[in-house]
C-alpha cells in the first residue's frame, strides 16, 4: 500500500513519528512537508496530499496538524476525498468499513503517539464494508458532482 502523509507545523512531530513507524512495517511512502516547525498553512500540505490519492498516485493519504480538523476540511474540498478526522480506535475502524474513508486526519496536540499509532494500524488495516454503505458513498459523489 502506497501512503501519503502532509502535516503543517501543529502535526509535523506527530509526522515524524507516523512515518518512521510506517517505514519500519515496510510502506511505500512520501512525505509531502512540512519539514519544519516554522509556522505554515495547512491548505498548502492537505491539497498535494488529496491530490495524489483522488488520482491514484497513492491509495491512502494520512493528514496531521494541531487538531485534525482545519487540515480535513480542506482535503475534503477535493472532489474524491474522504478525510476523517479521528482520536479513537472505534472511529478508526468505523471511518473504512461504512465511509471508506482515503484519507486520515490526526490532531497533533490532540491525541498522544501511542493512540495515534493504534489508530493509524485500524484504519490501515481496515476494509470497506460496502453493501449498504456504498449507495451512501455514492450520494456524497453526487453532492460532488452538484457542487463542484
Ligand atoms: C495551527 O496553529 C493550527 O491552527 C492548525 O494546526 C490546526 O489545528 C487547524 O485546524
Amino acid at each position: 500500500m502506497k501512503i501519503a502523509l502532509g502535516s503543517d507545523h501543529g502535526g509535523l512531530e506527530l509526522k515524524e513519528l507516523i512515518k518512521d513507524h510506517l517505514e519500519k512495517k515496510g510502506f511505500e511512502l512520501k512525505d509531502f512537508g512540512t519539514d519544519s516547525q516554522d509556522s505554515c498553512d495547512y491548505p498548502d500540505f492537505a491539497l498535494p496530499v488529496s491530490e495524489a490519492v483522488v488520482k491514484g498516485e497513492f491509495d491512502r493519504g494520512i493528514l496531521i496538524c494541531g487538531t485534525g480538523i482545519g487540515i480535513s476540511i480542506a482535503a475534503n474540498k477535493v472532489p474524491g476525498v474522504r478525510c476523517a478526522t479521528v482520536s479513537d480506535c472505534f472511529s478508526a475502524k468505523a471511518t473504512r468499513q461504512h465511509n471508506d474513508s482515503n484519507i486520515l486526519a490526526l490532531g497533533g496536540r490532540v491525541v498522544g503517539p501511542g493512540l495515534a499509532l493504534e489508530i493509524v494500524d485500524i484504519w490501515i488495516a481496515t476494509a470497506f464494508e460496502g453493501g449498504r454503505h456504498q449507495k451512501r458513498i455514492d450520494k456524497i459523489a453526487d453532492l460532488e458532482k452538484k457542487y463542484c
